[in-house]
């Protein structure tokens, strides 16, 4: 195939990825971004197997089969709330794909010598040390964060003493290997060594950060597994590679930064510090004992009917309890009668990014009803009645109040300031922070105590009584 022709089709899926990008930033285009980003990789890949035809068809064929079957079958499959994980071990795939190709690519050379298509060039030595350094620690790592996203090992954070110099102790061997890959250039010892040290790295550098603070991790790595690949593309001279590459590595660190600030903490403090809960913070029966009121589906059911503005405030619970048709059907039979509902959406809660707008959207709520918490929070003054699902740390007034908490700065969603609060919740139990929350005791709070999906529910055959 003639390279014009091939620089276009790349230059075509490359515009492709970045307007599925620009899709992909909005709920209403999501999908259409979704559909442009994956034709990209298409014609990339038809391309690609056109122009070097290096492997049959039927290895291709048997890759496609085996890697689309069992993608297909994790997709169907999946619970929204083990997404994370399932993130983790693509990125570590993504990682593990780029060190194999790096070490491919030096076997090829070894074995071709001059003949080989690749040049034995300072750009290969590099990449190769580029791509099997971060794709090893990406695979490692992503390892270590699907075990502990997956319960299967320790979530908490693994420590122990000398941690960091241990680390770069490790860092200055992988440079030293790093050296002898450019002195025996067309070896393969020093670049296996080199990506064994990388995968202990990996492994330390997940261990001590606390499976909370995984899905900032797995953001992370999902970057790294682009800058692999990128660094892959400069082995292979594949232009649309270095591209998709940057791109998703670009796209990665924008997302880890975005919830950085969501969570008011520096991506340092993610990964060398720990996401600790202060001893000193007052106990939960200091913050609860004699306060909280609780309240029935009936009660709540006769509080909106007389309302005229209501937001839902979702979080991490409603996505354990699967609430979010149920409360589609609220939202049905509450704009039926003329009290608006709206959905007041913190980047964080959850465990992923877009976590609730995902939920909200599968059950069909439309978009322009979700807010965000910069446009929400001057409303809530006028709201006569805040339902909060499931949600506990987005809506913690600590976080203004009180600057020695763990999640002090974090902005939150301002509930507290509407007229009445209805959290739903199964008990008083803290949320992903390990801190009690005074909104559960506010004067003006009320507390539903039982599974999200379960209460939105007895709410709704309440409400359609009570509104007929
Ligand atoms: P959380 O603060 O984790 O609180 C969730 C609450 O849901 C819990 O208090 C729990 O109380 C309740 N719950 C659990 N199962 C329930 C069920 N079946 N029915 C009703 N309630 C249920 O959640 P949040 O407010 O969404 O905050 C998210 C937290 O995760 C933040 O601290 C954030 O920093 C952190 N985080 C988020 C992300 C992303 S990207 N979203 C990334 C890293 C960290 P009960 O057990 O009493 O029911």
């Amino acid at each position: 195939m003639s390279p014009a022709i091939v620089n276009i089709a790349y230059l075509v899926a490359a515009s492709l990825f970045i307007f599925g990008l620009k899709g992909l930033t909005h709920p209403r285009t999501a999908v259409r971004g979704n559909m442009l980003g994956a034709l990209g990789m298409l014609l990339a890949i038809v391309v690609t197997l056109l122009d070097k035809s290096i492997v049959g068809y039927g290895v291709i064929f048997a890759g496609i089969v085996i890697g689309g079957g069992i993608g297909a079958v994790l997709a169907v499959r999946i619970q929204m709330t083990a997404m994370p994980q399932l993130v983790a071990i693509y990125n570590g795939f993504g990682g593990a794909a780029s060190v194999l190709v790096a070490g491919a690519a030096l076997f090829e050379i070894m074995v071709a010598g001059d003949a080989s298509p690749i040049p034995l060039d300072a750009q290969f030595s590099i990449a190769t040390f580029a791509s099997g350094l971060i794709g090893a620690v990406t695979f490692s790592g992503s390892l270590v964060a699907f075990g502990k996203l997956q319960g299967l090992t320790n979530e908490g954070s693994v420590r122990y003493p000398g941690d960091q110099i241990v680390k770069i102790a490790l860092a200055i061997v992988l440079v030293i290997f790093g050296v002898l890959m450019v002195q025996y250039a067309g070896s393969s010892a020093p670049y296996w060594l080199m990506v064994l040290v990388a995968l202990v790295i990996g492994v330390l550098v997940v261990i001590p950060i606390g499976g909370a603070d995984m899905p900032v991790v797995v953001a992370l790595l999902n970057s790294f597994s682009g800058l692999a690949a990128a660094a892959t593309g400069f082995i292979l001279y594949n232009t649309v590679l270095i591209v998709a590459g940057t791109l998703v590595g670009a796209s990665g660190l924008i997302l880890t930064m975005i919830m950085c600030k969501a969570m008011n903490r520096s991506l340092l403090n993610v990964i060398f510090g720990t996401f600790t809960v202060v001893d000193d913070g007052p106990s939960a029966d200091e913050v609860y004992a004699g306060k909280v009121k609780s309240t029935s589906p009936e009660e709540v059911a006769m509080l909106l009917s007389g309302a005229k503005r209501v937001v839902v405030v979702p979080g991490y619970g409603m996505a354990v309890a699967q609430a979010q048709h149920a409360v589609r059907e609220l939202f049905d039979i509450l704009e039926e009668h003329d009290i608006t509902m709206e959905f007041g959406v913190h980047p964080v809660a959850g465990r992923m990014p877009g976590h609730m707008n995902v939920l909200l959207a599968e059950a069909d709520i439309p978009y322009d009803r979700l807010k965000d918490m910069d446009e929400i929070n001057p409303s809530f003054k006028q709201i006569d009645c805040t339902i909060v699902i499931g949600a506990n740390d987005v809506v913690n007034p600590v976080a203004r109040t009180d600057p020695d908490s763990p999640i002090a700065g974090m902005p939150i969603l301002d509930v507290d300031y509407s007229k009445t609060v209805v959290v739903i919740k199964r008990s008083l139990s803290p949320g992903f922070a390990g801190i009690p929350n005074p909104l559960f005791a506010a004067d003006n709070t009320l507390m539903l105590f039982g599974d999200g999906k379960k209460m939105v529910e007895e709410m709704v055959k309440c409400v359609k009584e009570e509104l007929g």
